[in-house]
């Protein structure tokens, strides 16, 4: 009989070399896609306060950005738009020459490397800053669905690869399928943002977007943080209605959810570590409160682990020069 106990964990953690080769969840820079906010101008750079590192820029400065990123190997950028004016319909969406259109045209032709995803929503480009059109004080579902399909095809049309609805209209990821099929855009895939909470890690993003709502908030079209089985439901209609991949947002408060959206639906998942999370580790860090390379290593580490194939993350570079 071996001696109490026969097991010993600590066995195995001897030694680096042991550690790394029984690990079971590995981080790859092209598993990281890497936000990027473009506004028209040339040679424009304009940092966002909330969001050390991160920055507005100008076309040809995003260029730069995205041959370093696929210089790291990251796998994919994706698009935010700041438009030059707004209006209540938020009708620069559908521009064609509109930045983030001007900058799909350019990544595709420059760096054709990188997956070029497109974030499509209205509330950059609206006045009243939420994500559809407004009927008597709340956002009206139906009336937003159309404009959402046009803003894909302009994406689509100059481009991108992958299309991401992130309004939480109902119905939108149908409506957006058959809008890119009409238009002969058949291999243009969706990622739909399906499992988005409201909620208050979004603020430093909506500095950088210059997208907070003028009245109210989200909470009549984005989900309730209480809610799990709710999230189940999100993912299998807008996998029914046509998406490709499934996000979970924010990343590190619901990882269970990006867990059961994994094991429950075997599709691809990614998940957004969103810009109040990335903003928590700069500020800790920047106190000499953390480390803030392994902190955020973890961080990605967990929403890996969850079962997320996919890492929305403003640290994709930091993280990327890291491994
Ligand atoms: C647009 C959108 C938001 C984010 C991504 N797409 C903001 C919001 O819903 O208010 C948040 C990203 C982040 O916080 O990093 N609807």
């Amino acid at each position: 009989m071996p001696s109490f106990p026969a097991y010993r964990p600590r066995r195995l953690r001897r030694t680096h070399a042991l550690r790394r080769l029984i690990r079971e969840t590995w981080l790859e820079p092209s598993q990281f896609v890497l936000p990027l906010f473009v506004r028209s101008g040339t040679g424009v750079r304009q940092p966002i306060e909330s969001m050390p590192g991160v920055a507005q820029t100008s076309v040809d400065e995003l260029l730069r950005d995205a041959h370093e990123a696929v210089s790291l190997g990251i796998g994919g950028v994706l698009l935010f738009g700041i438009p030059d004016k707004k209006d209540a319909i938020g009708s620069d969406a559908w521009n064609d020459d509109a930045p983030v259109q001007q900058a799909i045209r350019a990544l595709k032709r420059e760096v054709p490397g990188l997956v070029v995803i497109t974030d499509v929503c209205l509330c950059e480009y609206t006045d009243h800053g939420h994500c559809g059109v407004i009927r008597d004080g709340d956002v009206d579902n139906d009336a937003t669905l159309e404009l959402l399909a046009r803003e894909s095809v302009s994406h689509a049309r100059a481009g991108a690869d992958i299309i991401a609805p992130s309004d939480m209209m109902d119905g939108r990821v149908r409506a957006i399928r058959a809008a890119l099929d009409n238009e002969g855009f058949l291999n243009t895939a969706i990622l739909s943002y399906a499992a988005k909470y409201a909620g208050p890690f979004y603020g430093p993003f909506r500095e950088a977007a210059e997208s907070t709502p003028q009245f109210g908030d989200r909470r009549s079209y984005q989900m309730d943080a209480g809610n799990s089985d709710e999230a189940l439901r999100e993912v299998l209609l807008d996998i029914e209605e046509g998406a490709d991949m499934v996000m979970v947002k924010p990343a590190g408060p619901f990882l269970d959810i990006i867990h059961r959206v994994k094991t429950e639906t075997g599709y691809p998942v990614a998940a957004y570590q969103v810009s109040g999370e990335f903003a928590m580790i700069q500020a800790a860090a920047e106190r000499g409160w953390i480390d803030r390379e392994r902190v955020m290593m973890e961080s990605l580490l967990g929403i890996r682990r969850a079962g997320a194939d996919v890492i929305v993350t403003y640290f994709a570079r930091e993280a990327a020069k890291a491994l």
